[in-house]
């Protein structure tokens, strides 16, 4: 029986047989983590070690991966039926077969445009599965850097698919860890975020040590032994990352099980969540 999170037969055959020479597999990268802890197929041996340091540190890193995507198919879900109809997804991931931000969008309105963003060779490989879009809708996939918001706004994959004029949502899930202090990522989400207009909106989603610290310090560390920089940090400095103008929807920054859950019965520990999310509007 598969899971939610199962690869189609294309992707699985894909990374089971071939990789394209532009993918580095001998250092870990975490987008092939993250679907490690997702079940997914779509990773090598090096980032199952590393995923495996990284499980031995923080055993409940599958439980916070899969609340964090659930969240991101909640939030999208709710903004499409907020009415918004374009959104530009930065740091998309691995797509899972139905669980992406378009399959989401689509399910309550057809007509919903998307712009994929991420700076990974593989999700680039995989990005055919990213653009079966809804005839009525559109996708893109741009390959680019967040910490280059010029360029992403310019390419012209995104000027062909949204208006930027008109009222979009930016997603920024579980990417902005990998944007540690030193590389100011209040100033990259300033630099997304003035090119909006008002009545848009920001979903964004961020690892947190609130809740069990000596842990995710673990975690961090294997993150970083990976050669991956991540930065955890606390509610106040996850609510600080949203721009100035900007209003915190209800609930504000919660943790990702606990936004807008669809049941209140068996939330997880918060501790094995440890991850925050929150929806924000522009003024
Ligand atoms: C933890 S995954 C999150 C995937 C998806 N947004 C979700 O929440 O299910 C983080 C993604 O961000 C991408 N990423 C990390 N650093 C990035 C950067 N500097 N520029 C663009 N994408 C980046 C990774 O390649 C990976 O696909």
């Amino acid at each position: 029986m598969g899971s939610a999170f199962d690869r189609s037969p294309e992707q699985q055959a894909l990374i089971a047989d071939w990789a394209p020479p532009e993918i580095d597999t001998t250092k870990p990268h975490s987008a092939r983590m993250y679907d490690y802890f997702l079940d997914g197929k779509t990773n090598f041996p090096v980032d199952r070690l590393a995923a495996e340091q990284t499980l031995a540190a923080v055993p409940h890193a599958r439980t916070a991966a899969r609340a964090n995507r659930a969240f991101m198919l909640r939030a999208v879900d709710r903004l499409a039926r907020l009415g918004v109809r374009q959104f530009l997804d930065i740091g998309t991931g691995i797509p899972i077969e139905g669980r992406n931000t378009h399959d989401a969008a689509q399910q309550v309105t057809s007509d919903a445009r998307v712009v994929y963003v991420d700076n990974d060779p593989i999700v680039l490989a995989h990005a055919r599965a990213l653009l079966s879009s809804h005839p009525d809708g559109a996708t893109a996939y741009i390959d680019a850097d967040v910490h280059d918001p010029d360029a992403i706004l310019a390419d012209p994959s995104l000027t062909e698919t949204l208006d930027l004029d008109r009222p979009l949502a930016l997603l920024m899930i579980a990417i902005l860890h990998f944007v540690p202090d030193e590389d100011k990522p209040t100033d990259v989400l300033r630099r997304l975020t003035d090119r909006i207009p008002s009545g848009s909106y920001l979903a964004l989603s961020h690892l947190t040590g609130d809740f069990d610290p000596v842990t995710t310090t673990g975690g961090v560390a294997a993150y970083r032994r990976a050669g991956i920089r991540m930065q955890v940090r606390s509610r106040a400095e996850v609510a600080a990352l949203v721009p100035d103008g900007w209003e915190l929807l209800e609930p504000g920054v919660e943790l990702v099980s606990h936004w807008h859950p669809e049941s209140e019965a068996d939330l997880p520990d918060p501790a094995t969540v440890g991850c925050y999310g929150l929806l924000a509007r522009k003024r």
